[in-house]
């Protein structure tokens, strides 16, 4: 069995591990989940995983804090530390302290279930308590607890690096966070038969970020934009950084309004290809724009978004890709978007779903939800 700390989003979370085909899903508590999956090897890209491993037997657990497991060549869980833990980190006090003394650990951490600590890694060992799950009874005095070791972390730095690094990129025009943008990616991918083959089309693409996690991650990509000059001011840096050469990684300028032109865009026609991009957010919201300049702007955004989806639709015919992407939200006004983009979805006979405001700061003005379509 596995677990993982979640964050703030777990509808997101829901939604990327789709892609795992976990059995057995537990919500334990606001921020812990355990599941089943034959897929474990896939979990380290999910982007809105905190941290994740395996629950283990409690003999386990003895045997990597004693370091039993490392007599003769026998390694329990593969690699997992080849020298006796120095530090326990752990968010139950109690138990802690008794684990400090009874295995003769050097230190006690007491952290919280959503922190990360890269020296974790380096310089110790982190447990989680795992209780039972509400509604199942536990079996006796003592079995209620288990416990499960962290082994993975999310790759906060991966994101910073390409939020804060890339040589093309304007705060003030609101830059979709890379970790969301990965959220879109697994997303999208979790629709796919064959996702290492998958091609993924970002026809709002800017500074380039889906197509970076696109190809960082080992999948094929091509991006367009009416403008491509933060796209082509990051390609180098870009290059830098790629891990799979052997990926399809092009940028086109398009208008999304206008149809596609099938010279640029066979690739997609010719792999399983799912879209996946932030579109336009509009114009800056100030403390000086009126109620009717929101409508307006919304009206304009709209229709961008609507002839978006049908440059899609009349590009891909019968071949429906999934489509993941975020509309605009602006905080304290009426909303419309969603209602037309579900009206013409509807009547194309697609599916759609959405997934309320996620990363909605106090001082935003403009907030973004994601819609899905299939
Ligand atoms: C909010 S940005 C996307 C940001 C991108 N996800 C990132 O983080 O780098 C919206 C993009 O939509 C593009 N855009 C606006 N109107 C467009 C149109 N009609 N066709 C294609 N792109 C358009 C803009 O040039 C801008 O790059």
């Amino acid at each position: 069995m596995y677990f993982a700390i979640i964050g703030n989003h777990p509808e997101i979370t829901l939604k990327e591990l789709h892609q795992v085909h976990p059995k057995n899903l537990k919500q334990i508590s606001d921020h812990l989940i355990t599941f089943d999956t034959n897929e474990a090897d896939k979990l380290t890209n999910i982007a809105s995983l905190i941290k994740r491993w395996e629950v283990l037997p409690f003999e386990e657990i003895e045997n990597i804090l004693t370091a039993r497991h490392c007599e003769g060549n026998e390694v329990s869980r593969g690699n997992l530390l080849n020298k006796k833990p120095k530090i326990l980190w752990i968010a139950d006090k109690v138990m802690g302290i008794n684990f400090k003394k009874k295995y003769g650990m050097k230190r006690f951490k007491q952290v919280d279930i959503l922190h990360t600590d890269l020296d974790v890694k380096k310089k110790g060992i982190e447990l989680v308590k795992i209780p039972p799950a509400k509604g199942d009874t536990p079996k006796g005095r003592g079995a209620v607890v288990e416990y499960g070791v962290v082994l993975g972390y999310q790759n906060i730095k991966l994101y910073e690096v390409i939020d804060f690094e890339k040589p093309g990129r304007s705060m003030q025009l609101g830059m979709m966070p890379a970790k969301l943008t990965h959220s879109l990616i697994n997303i999208a991918l979790s629709f796919t038969k064959n996702q290492e083959k998958t091609l993924i089309f970002d026809p709002f693409c800017w500074t380039g970020t889906t197509g970076f996690l696109a190809n960082y991650f080992g999948y094929n990509f091509i991006g367009s934009d009416i403008k491509l000059n933060l796209a082509l001011k990051n390609q180098s840096w870009r290059e830098e950084s790629r891990y799979y050469q052997d990926k399809l990684f092009k940028f086109y300028e398009q208008d999304i309004s206008k149809p596609l032109d099938p010279n640029n865009f066979a690739d997609l026609l010719s792999h399983e290809t799912v879209i996946v991009t932030e579109g336009r957010l509009g114009p800056v919201i100030k403390q000086t724009t009126t109620a009717e300049e929101v409508i307006e702007y919304q009206r304009r955004v709209k229709n961008l978004y609507l002839q978006f989806i049908q440059t899609i639709t009349n590009f891909f015919g019968e071949k429906r890709p999934p489509m993941v992407f975020t509309i605009p939200i602006y905080i304290g006004h009426e909303n419309s978007i969603e209602e037309h983009i579900t009206t013409l979805t509807e009547k194309l006979g697609r599916k759609i779903e959405s997934i309320e405001e996620p990363y909605k700061r106090e001082q935003h003005k403009v907030a973004r939800k994601i819609i899905i379509l299939r």
